[in-house]
């Protein structure tokens, strides 16, 4: 149980993918005044030692962040995300991979609150360590999908959840699905990203479908492939369902996620897309 470890993939493309989004959709809760409220329920470390042996070991953030790292002509939307990881390595040179957590609460103000859940004991214990000197911020030892019962809806009335499973045990896509559902239903203005691999195709058309027939309006698909259909060595692609995505986002992903595949896709292999997986 929970023998799952990001260290091993940290930095990956599929970080880098779900990382700038990210990014961006705190800098749209920042345009109102109004404090927001960002639920992490699978947290991490939320910083990632590149160093580390279990981060040598397969090497995958050479073929992420560590093909975006040199470069200087950075789309206005990518920025963030990559001064984020700069802020990390003060020194130039990477080493040190930002988590979701820690991406988010070094763009959220003083006044926004975050609740970041993680379940693995040692890593939790090394996210409160990380956090610990961090405004509004509460590491919590718990499953994420309590979390969404526990925290949802919060009293800010406005923010986004984070949903990035492991995806590590059977049946993940079906509970995926259902905490999409179940935060939903707690909170159906709120802004909600879910994050999940391209494995198993019919597993992931499963998935995908179910949640278009869940009853859940304006859900925005990303996805992001760096290898061809049927690869099977390595994750190929991963995805991003967005409920409630800030105005015109599906433009700004777009060109994002055409950037991101530009330098990530090995051998131009694979593709990115947005499409509305369910219009408003
Ligand atoms: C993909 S990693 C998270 C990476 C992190 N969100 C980031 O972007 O930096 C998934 C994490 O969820 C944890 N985890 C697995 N099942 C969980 C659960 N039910 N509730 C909370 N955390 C869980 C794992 O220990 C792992 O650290």
């Amino acid at each position: 149980m929970l023998a799952y470890r990001h260290l091993f993939h940290a930095g990956n493309f599929a970080d880098c993918f779900k990382h700038a989004l990210l990014a961006q959709l705190i800098l749209a809760l920042k345009q109102k005044g109004k404090p927001f409220f960002y639920l992490d329920t699978h947290a991490g470390i939320g910083r990632y030692d590149l160093r580390h042996e279990w981060a040598q070991k397969l090497a995958e953030w050479k073929d992420g962040i560590g093909r975006l790292w040199g470069e200087r002509q950075v789309p206005e939307a990518i920025a963030p995300y990559l001064e984020a990881v700069r802020a990390e390595n003060p020194d130039g040179r990477l080493r040190f991979y930002p988590g979701s957590p820690r991406i988010a609460r070094r763009l959220m103000r003083s006044g926004d609150r975050m609740v970041a859940c993680e379940l693995n004991k040692t890593d939790c214990a090394q996210l409160q360590t990380l956090l610990r000197d961090a405004a509004n911020t509460t590491v919590q030892l718990m499953d994420g999908y309590q979390a969404l019962r526990a925290f949802l809806p919060p009293r800010e009335r406005r923010g986004l959840t984070l949903v990035d499973s492991s995806f590590d045990r059977a049946g993940e896509y079906a509970r995926v699905a259902e905490a999409l559902r179940l935060a939903h239903q707690r909170w159906s203005t709120g802004m909600l990203a879910v994050w999940y691999p391209l494995m198993a195709p019919g597993e992931v058309r499963t998935f995908e479908r179910g949640v278009e027939q869940s009853g859940v309006r304006k859900i925005l698909k990303l996805v992001l492939a760096v290898r061809p259909t049927g690869w099977r060595a390595s994750l190929r692609g991963c995805g991003m369902l967005i409920v409630n995505p800030p105005w015109k986002f599906d433009q700004i992903a777009s060109s994002m996620l055409g950037w991101l595949w530009e330098r990530l896709a090995v051998n131009g292999a694979g593709g990115h897309g947005v499409e509305w997986l369910v219009p408003e």
